[in-house]
């Protein structure tokens, strides 16, 4: 089965199998059939977090199940669940076309509901781990289902228990997230709040944050339905605040953040841009020239070919300033 159109890089590679799961029964059959039962399996959403590094020799589970709907909750908290094959943006959109803000700053991100906790997906100075209430999960090896709060699904930065070993065999079947009746915009990001300042909207609405979200993502991130990428590739460094100062007396304008913890997260795009690599390609991956944190598939690339561009920057950055970019993207 063709997966180039299910996966944003566009690699083109091939399942053995695969079963479109549009309920849960569909995923209690297809866990059921003995031909199926046995096989390794991928679970895939909107295909916007991963990269195929060759055919997949098992079965490809693909997530398309559907449904929102809202509940009002205590002290004028409303909770919207949400089907894991639901589009992430599209529900953003279905959130603020009610008037509930909370999920604007994570407009436009691709992939879909039940992936969005896997990676506890964050932009804009917001993570979605912010709004989240819960979750339901099918676990694949008892047959049965059952909720997980925050603390179950111990998220950290684009982490979760879903990226560990104890968290595979479960499949997200749907997500809900708990919106405050007491909305305030979030103006934590600086490039976000210059670009509602400049508006003039001294009380901005959701909708305008979320718009303007979307304006700076159109600027700045390629459109992988134009050209094949997966967002962020690595992810921002976390180092020690000695090793930060230590870097900040050789490198005065490294950009940094101080963590809650006291430790640094370092602008991976930045490091990946001073080394040189913006703009540059190496055979058909390649680094898009407005975002050095983001790699791009120029036609017709394997996983082979982005990883040989992924390890060729890790290794330049790692030379120069002694810090490992860890990969964001699952590799498959
Ligand atoms: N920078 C450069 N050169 C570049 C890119 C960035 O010098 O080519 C510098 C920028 O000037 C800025 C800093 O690096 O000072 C940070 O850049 P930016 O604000 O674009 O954010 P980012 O750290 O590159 C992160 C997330 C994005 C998210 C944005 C906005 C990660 C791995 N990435 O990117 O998430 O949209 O912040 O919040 O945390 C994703 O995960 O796929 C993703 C796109």
């Amino acid at each position: 089965f063709p997966l180039v159109s299910l996966n944003t890089f566009g690699i083109d590679a091939r399942a053995q199998y695969y079963v479109r799961v549009e309920s849960l029964a569909d995923l209690r059959a297809a866990l059921a059939d003995p031909a199926l039962a046995a096989l390794p399996r991928l679970l895939l959403g909107g295909g916007s977090n991963i990269v195929l590094t060759g055919d997949y020799a098992g079965l490809v589970l693909h997530m398309a199940t559907r449904g929102i709907a809202a509940t009002a909750g205590d002290a004028g908290t409303t909770y919207v669940r949400a089907a894991a094959g639901e589009s992430w943006h599209g529900l953003v959109e279905w959130t603020l076309a009610r008037g509930l803000g909370g999920l604007e700053n994570l407009a436009l991100i691709p992939g879909t509901v039940g992936a969005a906790p896997i990676q506890n997906i964050g932009a804009y100075g917001v993570e979605m781990r912010d709004y989240f209430h819960s979750l339901r999960v099918f676990d694949c090896a008892s047959g049965a289902t059952f909720e997980m709060d925050a603390g179950a699904c111990r998220f950290g930065y684009r982490d979760s228990i879903f990226k560990h070993a104890d968290g595979q065999g479960l499949v997200i079947v749907d997500v809900t997230f708990a919106l405050p009746a007491q909305w305030r915009a979030n103006l934590r990001y600086a490039e976000l709040a210059q670009a509602l300042a400049e508006q003039g909207g001294a009380a901005p609405t959701p909708r305008q944050v979320a718009d303007t979200v979307i304006a700076i993502r159109r600027r700045k991130l390629p459109d992988p339905a134009v050209v094949g990428n997966a967002g962020s590739f690595f992810k921002n460094p976390v180092v020690s605040r000695a090793q930060c100062q230590a870097l900040l007396q050789t490198y005065p304008t490294l950009v940094h953040h101080a963590q809650p913890d006291g430790s640094e997260k370092l602008a991976a795009g930045w490091l990946i841009d001073q080394c040189g690599w913006k703009g540059k390609s190496l055979g058909p991956a390649g680094v898009y020239p407005k975002q050095a944190l983001v790699l791009v598939n120029n036609g017709g690339a394997s996983g082979a070919d982005i990883s040989r561009l992924a390890q060729a920057i890790q290794q330049d950055v790692q030379a120069r300033y002694g810090v490992l970019l860890a990969p964001e993207p699952v590799f498959v």
